[in-house]
């Protein structure tokens, strides 16, 4: 098992899996670090969707593509154009050759807390799947409402994020980030 810090600076996303099925213990282990994590009055806000089926990654990939497409077009910039020019290959990839595609949703609720809870899991889930030596990538549930009839998820929850895992099957390289110096504010901003 890597180092915790070892873990968050190898983690980065990843758009490529192999076919090869996540251990049932190791997914378990994986979901369980995840409702160890920072929640609103431990109201534990969250539920797993664990799809592994071809066909409904299929139509979770072919909404979440088209919509991305139709989001980045009604952005209509220089650079969102150009985005869409390139295709979004890489988010279907994710999807479709991922092992495990985990739908994690929350409770509706009136602030943002739930939502917020369930983003601390899911950073728990994906630290805890890298310290297992896979990969993963949280994305964006673009066209939600349209995947929830898919996944016949109740209308009094959202989805958080999509989150394919899996072995890597790329070698993804490190996004650089700005230095933590200039994002600390001494007292006051
Ligand atoms: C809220 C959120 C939504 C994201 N949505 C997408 C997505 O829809 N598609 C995608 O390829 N990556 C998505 N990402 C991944 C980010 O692009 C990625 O984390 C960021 O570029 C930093 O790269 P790294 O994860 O490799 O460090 C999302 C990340 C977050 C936190």
């Amino acid at each position: 098992m890597l180092d915790f810090y070892e873990v968050i600076k190898r983690r980065c996303s990843i758009h490529k899996f192999k076919s090869d099925m996540i251990p049932e213990e190791t997914l378990i282990r994986i979901l369980h670090a995840g409702t160890l994590a920072p929640n609103p009055r431990n109201t534990q806000p969250w539920e797993f969707i664990v799809v592994t089926d071809n066909d409904i990654k299929k139509r979770v990939a072919d909404i979440k593509v088209s919509k991305t497409v139709q989001y980045f077009e009604s952005i209509g910039t220089e650079a969102a154009m150009r985005r869409v020019k390139a295709g979004f290959a890489d988010q279907q990839e994710a999807i479709l050759s991922a092992p495990v595609v985990l739908v994690v949703c929350y409770k509706k609720d009136d602030d943002l807390h739930n939502y917020a809870g369930t983003w601390a899991c899911i950073e728990n889930i994906v630290l805890a799947a890298y310290a297992e030596g896979l990969g993963a990538i949280t994305m964006a549930p673009r066209g939600e409402e349209e995947i929830k009839k898919v996944l016949n998820i109740p209308p009094d929850y959202g989805i958080a994020s999509i989150v394919p895992i899996g072995f890597p099957d790329e070698k993804a390289s490190f996004k650089p980030r700005i230095p933590v110096k200039d994002k600390i504010h001494m007292n006051k901003w």
